[in-house]
């Protein structure tokens, strides 16, 4: 008789709720480890920003043709990186390994365009911001995604983000409007560019 009390299920709340516990815990890890992720990259972009303009200018100075917009935009790219160095603070994520890569990385593909020329560095320019901006508009994507229409899961991330991406459309638009496909050897150039931009963006997630 004790056959009946032997087959009935084991009373599941406990675990259930016990396993839907760890999964939302898990998720939010997940969700946390992401946003550190975006951080970290946006982060890096814009340090590398500040030091690809710091290149040039080191290059050209301040009288050559098209200083004075590499210097108004280097100025946004120091706002929307001392910004990304304060929200790193405030959330705790760590900066990628690579900075010092990216200080010279960044500091030499801005003096070398700018050796090539002025349009060579609005060349440039126009390469980065065009994969800055993609890569923006993807964060955006899968901020507003993991909210499943409820808006962003972290609307001051993404305010922070449509912020910036403005700046950058500007920055690309700017290199454009002076001469950046006039520059030598323009579709090599702005393809290489870009390419490093996309093969950057993915070690400064994961490193
Ligand atoms: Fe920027
Ligand atoms: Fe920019």
């Amino acid at each position: 008789m004790n056959r009946t009390m032997a087959v009935t299920p084991p009373a599941a709340p406990a675990s259930e709720h016990a396993g839907i516990a760890a999964a939302r815990a898990r998720a939010g890890i997940d969700r946390k480890t992401d946003v550190g992720r975006m951080i970290r990259v946006d982060q890096a972009g814009e340090y590398g920003a500040t030091r690809i303009y710091a290149g040039q200018l080191a290059v050209m100075g301040d009288r050559a043709p098209h200083s004075a917009e590499i210097t108004a935009m280097a100025s946004e790219e120091d706002r929307h990186n001392a910004a990304f160095n304060a929200l790193m603070t405030r959330r705790g994520v760590r900066p990628t390994m690579l900075q010092p890569f990216w200080s010279a990385a960044g500091y030499t593909l801005g003096a070398v365009t700018a050796l090539l020329g002025p349009e060579a560095a609005m060349a440039c320019t126009a390469a980065v911001e065009e994969e800055i901006d993609r890569h923006y508009s993807d964060q955006l994507d899968e901020l507003e995604m993991h909210g499943a229409g409820a808006g962003s899961t972290d609307p001051e991330l993404s305010g922070m983000i449509e912020d910036f991406r403005e700046d950058e459309r500007q920055h690309r638009d700017t290199a454009l409007a002076h001469g950046a496909e006039k520059a030598f050897g323009y579709p090599l150039l702005s393809g290489a560019i870009r390419l490093g931009c996309r093969a950057a963006i993915r070690l400064a997630e994961r490193i």
